[in-house]
């Protein structure tokens, strides 16, 4: 297999990168010495604190870690050792690590000798505080370090291990791993928190003929061990959180995009995946050109098989997406835009706390919209926004305009899907880049950037640094209603709406559909957003013969775009449709997508005696095959919660 092989970075340049880091704790030196791994800081205001973790890093943190795991497809077994590096003050005598089901049958210190360790309290998602006495070796200094012999649960909620029916080829199993947002202390023993960077290497064995790709750069040709196993080696050098450590094995292939990107998949799908993601070299050129440098090296991704329960992930140099993006024609081609641009928004600046998700998902979905306008026009760049906007109306007036959970900063609570996080995260910046200039806008976002690389933020640094950086005396505060924007509920008034003109000829067309049942002629010639905006406009109550004569002239239970086929399932769904629930059933079968799976078994939920049984008989076939987000999320749904 033909890999992508990229360049160690320099001496010199990971120094400055590290003196860039932690800012005046640590002067740049100029020497060719193999330099010290790059150490962020931890924050340590209360709106920083992460309740999500055990650890407490001001004690003893986490720095650097190495893995040397091997996988069995058979047993579903991943395991072997994490050697951990550590920072510690002076007294510090113990470091607690974060754990979900890990079976630990040794810690060790570097020369081999057993440390006490104990599995703590705990229950629920976060899983247990794993406790380690570090006391002994206190004398010898730092840094510390230690080695912890383990294996996952086989079923570690981070990992789905698929069956070959499952994927493309049939005939080899598959791998992947979700850590974001505290699921891969079901599978790496360290520190779990957003806030808390480290950097890592790992070494991966895996059976002949799979493949393994991870978050980190790949180093050389896989290693053959002569047993029928290869190992393979990736390293880090970034500090990331470790929600960002990521694996897949399969039988997978690569294809060059552009010098430094590519994209891996099935054999059997690497040709529909590349033409879709055949853009992504000129987004990334894009996105430098509008907040910097990308940091990263290279930029690849894999298309995972319909299992995957997101959309994607933007693990770091390998982005992960699910295969159900690809429609034929790129039109859902936004998600690789979101994910690169979360290479700066989320894994470069990183929301230090998950109830502070919108600085990670929010400025990317504002980001995203930048790229999309830069390398598809502005046309399809506002028909987006105008989408997410509407979103935000849909949820607004589902649960008023003033609950809690509208509020981008949440202080860890419940938060109303992804319209507030994801889009009135975006609205807020579109807001202020409309009353301060897109030029003093971008040139503020690009130091945010800069000056907040490889560190973790909050809600309030991110305000005090528009106050400090951006905005222009009291009057122009005022304008911004910043702090309305982050920390109320509802949609402050000076928001910047979409231009209305963005779907004129499609509202125009849901009008006349509404007054004379009229189908759109144009609707074939329609961008995808466009279409999208049509079936989202449509009376909630259609009766059969509508759906029947919509589907006739539409088209919609053939098309290739699965976001368009999931609307036409819900609406047909919603409506009791007969005819549809044979192709909702294959649908269910196939894809794991939880955004697509969940709400069709919700409504299938709300109908009642008509939908229940049918919910009930599908998922007693497909439960098996979710990833364990798209099952929890599933079974929440049919427990009537
Ligand atoms: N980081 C998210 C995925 C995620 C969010 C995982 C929360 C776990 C918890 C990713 O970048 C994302 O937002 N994916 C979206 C894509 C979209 C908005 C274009 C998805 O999966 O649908
Ligand atoms: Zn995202």
């Amino acid at each position: 297999m033909r890999r992508p092989i990229s360049k160690v970075a320099s001496g010199l340049a990971l120094l400055l990168a590290t003196a860039a880091c932690t800012g005046a704790t640590s002067e740049p030196v100029v020497s060719t010495a193999i330099p010290e791994p790059m150490v962020s800081p931890i924050l340590t205001g209360p709106e920083a604190l992460d309740t999500l973790t055990y650890a407490q890093p001001q004690v003893a943190r986490v720095t650097h870690v190495a893995l040397d795991l091997d996988l069995d497809f058979g047993t579903k077994a991943i395991g072997g050792t994490a050697t951990l590096d550590i920072a510690a003050g002076e007294d510090a005598d113990e470091l607690v690590l974060d754990s979900n089901g890990l079976q630990i049958t040794a810690v060790t210190d570097a020369a081999g000798q057993p440390l006490y360790f104990h599995t703590g309290d705990g229950t629920g998602e976060t899983g247990k505080g794993l406790p380690v006495s570090i006391a002994i070796g206190k004398e010898a200094g730092s840094p510390r370090r230690i080695v912890i012999t383990y294996a996952a649960a086989p079923d570690a909620a981070a990992l789905q291990w698929l069956t070959p029916e499952q994927t493309a080829g049939k005939v080899h199993p598959f791998l992947f791993s979700q850590g974001q947002a505290i699921l891969n202390r079901t599978w790496i023993p360290t520190q779990d928190s957003p806030g808390i960077r480290q950097t890592w290497e790992a070494r991966i064995t895996a059976p002949k003929p799979l493949d393994v790709v991870m978050s980190g750069v790949v180093q050389g040709e896989p290693e053959d061990l002569g047993d029928g196993r290869r190992a393979f080696s990736f390293v880090m050098d970034k500090p990331v959180p470790p929600y960002l450590i990521a694996i897949a094995a399969g039988d997978i292939d690569f294809r060059a995009i552009g010098p430094r990107t590519g994209v891996w998949a099935e054999p059997s799908v690497l040709p529909r995946a590349y033409a879709e993601v055949a853009d992504t070299e000129e987004m990334v050129v894009a996105a430098e050109a509008l907040y910097g440098e990308y940091r990263w090296g290279r930029y690849d991704m894999i298309i995972l098989p319909p299992a995957f329960p997101y959309g994607g992930m933007e693990n770091p140099v390998m982005t992960f997406l699910t295969p159900t993006f690809i429609a034929g024609d790129r039109s859902n081609n936004g998600l690789v835009a979101h994910e690169l641009a979360h290479s700066w928004s989320g894994n470069l600046v990183t929301n230090a706390v998950w109830g502070d998700s919108w600085l990670n998902e929010g400025v990317t979905t504002y980001f995203e919209n930048r790229i999309v306008e830069a390398v598809y026009g502005k046309k399809r760049a506002e028909q987006e926004a105008a989408l997410m906007y509407a979103n935000i109306q849909e949820v607004l007036a589902e649960v008023g305009a003033d609950a809690p959970g509208t509020a981008l900063a949440t202080d860890g609570e419940y938060q109303l899907g992804s319209a507030i996080a994801y889009d009135k995260g975006a609205f807020f910046l579109r807001t202020v880049e409309r009353i301060t200039g897109r030029e003093r806008f971008d040139a503020w976002l690009r130091q945010w950037f800069d000056n907040h690389a490889f560190q973790p933020a909050t809600s309030e640094m991110f305000y005090e640094d528009m106050m400090a950086n951006l905005v222009a005396g009291d009057a122009e505060a005022e304008a911004l209603m910043l702090r309305d924007w982050i920390f109320a509920p509802g949609l402050p008034g000076n928001v910047a709406k979409p231009d209305p003109a963005a779907f004129a000829e499609v509202d125009a067309a849901v009008s006349e559909y509404k007054a004379s049942g009229h189908m759109p002629a144009a609707y074939a010639g329609w961008t995808a957003a466009e279409q999208m905006r049509f079936l989202d406009n449509l009376p909630a109550e259609l009766s059969t013969d509508q759906l029947s004569a919509l589907d006739q002239a539409l088209g919609l239970s053939q098309t290739g775009n699965n976001e368009i086929l999931f609307l036409w399932l819900e609406m047909a769904l919603e409506n009791r449709y007969e005819p549809a629930v044979a192709q909702a059933e294959e649908f269910l079968a196939r894809v794991g997508r939880a955004k697509f799976v969940r709400p069709l078994f919700a409504v299938l939920w709300n109908e009642g005696e008509w939908g229940r049984p049918i919910a009930m008989r599908i998922y007693a076939k497909t439960r098996d095959s979710y990833h364990a987000v798209t099952r929890a999320g599933v079974d929440r749904v049919l427990a009537g919660e």
